[in-house]
């Protein structure tokens, strides 16, 4: 049989051809620039929401060794947890912006430790852009998933820092080669190259810095001007303060008011009722309510002092821990236990005015506690029961 020479040719199948990047910004150097500033942001997200977690939900061990001082501490520690938070998806776009070429590098896999380096990468990403996303819509008050999300942000913020860890190990040499001023062949570099980054890295902080200034007056006040961004403003609400959670939210309505009375249950149970309350000795105290989306503000508050009502029901001062329930219908946290700690601090309060009036029901009429250091969530509206432990 002869050989055909002639007719219609099978087509050629082009040679596959990665894309080629020709920015100058992709580089070793401007990764570790920007992922220096990166790591900063998520190591201070990791330990102020360890601190908020465990304020919250503290194990067995922990609870009745929690301060109560400084009267601020949970107020610094979560507007520094937002504010990074928020300042690091402006460093995770730019991050990821400089690394994408090395989506495309050919062959994607060339060997079984370079796919589990690739794997190891992919989880470093998916979780760090699921902790900002979730944080950022959290604050918003937004929850399009179908998971609680104090679990989830909880259990993938140890995923991203044992997947941050193991990305700098492996990344460690080219790490230590751009750390300092000068990269191994700066020299022969064009100098454009430089100015091109030292601008790239200044719009970044220059964006980072833009979406901090116009978010931080949330917590901390005196930019209050400035919070343009921030879902919250400290001011705005009833009695100058924001609302986090509404009566109606919580299924408490005025009318059902009018039989309330204060029951502490104890060695000696006793019951209270709003009047006389009012003409129990008062103490006033300023403190901060805190909440754990970010926004904080000082305020005044009046009220008793819960470890005079703990010691008439014949709880033992500085040893009794104490159960507060509230009136809401549901809720996470419709029960609330707080140690001794707090139960003894002479701040903790069982408040009845804020800032000179009586507690509006949004913020928690007939009583309410306010305690120092206390995640906002844990400083119970609607109070209608205290049980002393
Ligand atoms: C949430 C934190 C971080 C994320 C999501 C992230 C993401 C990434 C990704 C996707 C790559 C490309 C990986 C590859 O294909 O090899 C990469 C590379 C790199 N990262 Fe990170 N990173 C983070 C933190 C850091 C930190 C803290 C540093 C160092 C201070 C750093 C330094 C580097 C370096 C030097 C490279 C290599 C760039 C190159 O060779 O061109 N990264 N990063």
């Amino acid at each position: 049989m002869t050989p055909r020479t002639s007719g219609p040719r099978p087509p050629v199948r082009p040679e596959f051809r990665p894309p080629s990047f020709t920015g100058r910004l992709h580089d070793a150097r401007t990764a570790t620039a920007v992922g220096r500033w990166l790591g900063a942001a998520f190591a201070v997200c990791f330990l102020t929401g360890l601190v908020s977690h465990y304020l919250q939900h503290p194990p067995d061990w922990l609870a009745g060794r929690l301060p109560a001082r400084p009267v601020w501490g949970y107020r610094l520690t979560q507007g520094v947890h937002v504010s990074t938070g928020i300042a690091a998806i402006v460093l995770l776009l730019v991050k990821l912006w400089t690394v994408y070429p090395r989506l495309f590098v050919w062959p994607p896999v060339r060997s079984v430790r370079h796919a589990l380096e690739r794997l190891s990468v992919a989880v470093l990403v998916a979780s760090a852009v699921f902790e900002v996303l979730t944080g950022l819509l959290n604050i918003a008050q937004w929850y399009p998933w179908p998971f609680a999300f104090v679990p989830a942000h909880f259990a993938v913020a140890w995923v991203a820092a044992g997947a941050i860890l193991l990305h700098i190990a492996v990344k460690a040499p080219e790490i230590a080669a751009h750390w300092g001023r000068r990269s191994p062949g700066t020299r022969s570099l064009p100098a454009a190259d430089a100015v091109d980054r030292r601008s790239l890295l200044l719009g970044t902080a220059a964006a980072a810095g833009a979406v901090t200034l116009t978010t931080v007056g949330q917590s901390l006040t005196p930019l209050k001007t400035l919070d343009l961004l921030a879902p919250r403003h400290p001011d705005h609400g009833p009695q100058g303060l924001p609302v986090n959670r509404t009566a109606a939210a919580a299924g408490v309505s005025a009318a059902g008011l009018g039989a309330w009375r204060l029951e502490v249950a104890g060695p000696r149970p006793y019951t209270l009722t709003l009047d006389e309350l009012r003409a129990m000795p008062q103490t006033a105290a300023a403190l901060p309510i805190a909440c754990v989306e970010g926004w904080s503000v000082q305020a005044h508050w009046a009220g008793l002092r819960v470890r005079d009502l703990v010691e008439r029901a014949g709880g033992r001062p500085g040893t009794a821990a104490l159960r507060v329930t509230s009136l809401e219908v549901s809720g996470s946290y419709r029960v609330m236990e707080m140690g001794p700690q707090y139960a003894d601090d002479p701040l903790t309060l069982l408040a009845l005015t804020l800032n000179g009036s009586a507690l509006s029901l949004d913020h928690g009429f007939p009583a309410r506690i306010i305690a120092p250091n206390r995640p906002g969530v844990l400083q119970t509206k609607w109070v209608h029961r205290l049980e002393v432990l």
